[in-house]
């Protein structure tokens, strides 16, 4: 059967090596998140921010999961260089439109492997002192962590292997699968452009 999905996406189907989590998987997880959250945050009208651009597949999903008035929010970072990602800094590229004072706030992360990233962008937004602060993040690889976050949603435990799918890139490639995939190993030999 994955074969036959597989077919589906021709050239990109062709690259990938096994199927992890299913679309069915993904989108009975994301419900159940989004059900928790609708309970937890009642009345709370919260904002949800997320990190472009590897949230866009799970804060849509997310998103129309939930049955409570929600806003939304997003911020793109890049990498000043490999060496300030080690420590986890990042510049912002876009900043959010809402001001966090007083809010509940949610952090929706596709991702959390050192949790360097999540953590210096924890810090910057509690300096803008909201009422609350959770994070929400869809898949966990606590193997490289080195710091620890306290996340209060998480939807997936994945191994320590290189997956893409649902948002997930490999030099921008594969983010319109709508499963999650370990790549063929000689997808990562070719010299690809990109
Ligand atoms: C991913 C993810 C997190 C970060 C997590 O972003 O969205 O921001 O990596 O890694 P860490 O826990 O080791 O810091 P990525 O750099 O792949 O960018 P993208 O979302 O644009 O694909």
């Amino acid at each position: 059967m994955n074969k036959d999905l597989l077919d589906v996406y021709g050239e990109l189907g062709q690259e990938i090596q096994e199927i992890l989590i299913s679309e069915e998987a993904l989108r009975s997880r994301v419900r159940e998140l989004g059900r928790a959250i609708s309970q937890d945050y009642a009345g709370r009208n919260p904002l949800m921010i997320g990190v472009l651009k590897g949230v866009l597949c799970f804060m849509a999903d997310l998103l129309r999961a939930i049955t409570i008035p929600v806003e939304v929010d997003f911020m793109a970072v890049s990498s000043y260089s490999p060496e300030a990602r080690d420590q986890g800094v990042v510049r912002l590229m876009k900043d959010l439109e809402s001001p966090l004072f007083g809010r509940h706030v949610l952090f929706v992360e596709d991702i959390i492997d050192t949790g360097l990233t999540l953590n210096y962008l924890l810090k910057t937004f509690r300096a803008r002192e909201p009422a609350s602060l959770e994070v929400c993040v869809l898949f966990d690889k606590p193997k490289h962590r080195l710091i620890d976050i306290p996340v209060k949603y998480r939807g997936f435990e994945l191994p320590d292997r290189f997956v893409v799918g649902y948002g997930l890139d490999y030099r921008e490639r594969y983010r319109n699968l709508p499963f999650v995939a370990l790549l063929k190993p000689d997808v990562f030999l070719e010299n690809r452009k990109g």
